[in-house]
């Protein structure tokens, strides 16, 4: 996996978030088992409840096309204003759509400030015991 593309992927969505209210901008680059990259950003509501963040954006454009198992995926978020960016760390939604498609052992979270200053987690590491498909299983 090349990490920095994966990022860069994740800090270009970001130019493309519609956040009006929050003016919180995020990108995300979803990595694909076959190696395709899926791009999202937040995308904000007047109602605000209807607010997608940048991670489901990518999740599901992905799995609209029809893939359905990831490797990875980059996170780049921040005030539309600020210098430098912190880490971002994914919703508890977003972490809970990442546990129906990714294996949480082997998925990689990338939470990037910039291509190479970033921290990297397993899906088990911010979703510890989580709920998924497998519990439904016999
Ligand atoms: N947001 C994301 O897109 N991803 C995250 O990981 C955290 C939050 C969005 C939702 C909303 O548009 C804005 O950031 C402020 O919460």
């Amino acid at each position: 996996m090349n990490e920095k593309e994966l990022i860069r992927a994740a800090l270009e969505a970001r130019k493309r978030s519609y956040s009006p209210y929050s003016k919180f901008q995020v990108g995300a680059a979803l990595l694909t088992a076959s190696g395709i990259i899926y791009t999202g950003c937040n995308i904000e509501n007047a109602a605000y409840s209807p607010t997608n963040c940048a991670e489901r954006t990518a999740f599901f454009k992905a799995v609209s096309d029809g893939n359905y198992k990831f490797q990875a995926i980059a996170i780049a978020g921040g005030p539309e204003d600020a210098e430098t960016l912190t880490l971002c760390a994914p919703c508890g939604v977003c972490r809970q759509v990442m546990m129906e498609f990714c294996n949480p052992k082997t998925f990689r979270i990338l939470l990037a400030k910039s291509e190479e200053d970033y921290e990297e987690f397993a899906l088990e590491e911010l979703l510890p015991l989580g709920f998924g498909p497998n519990n439904l299983k016999e």
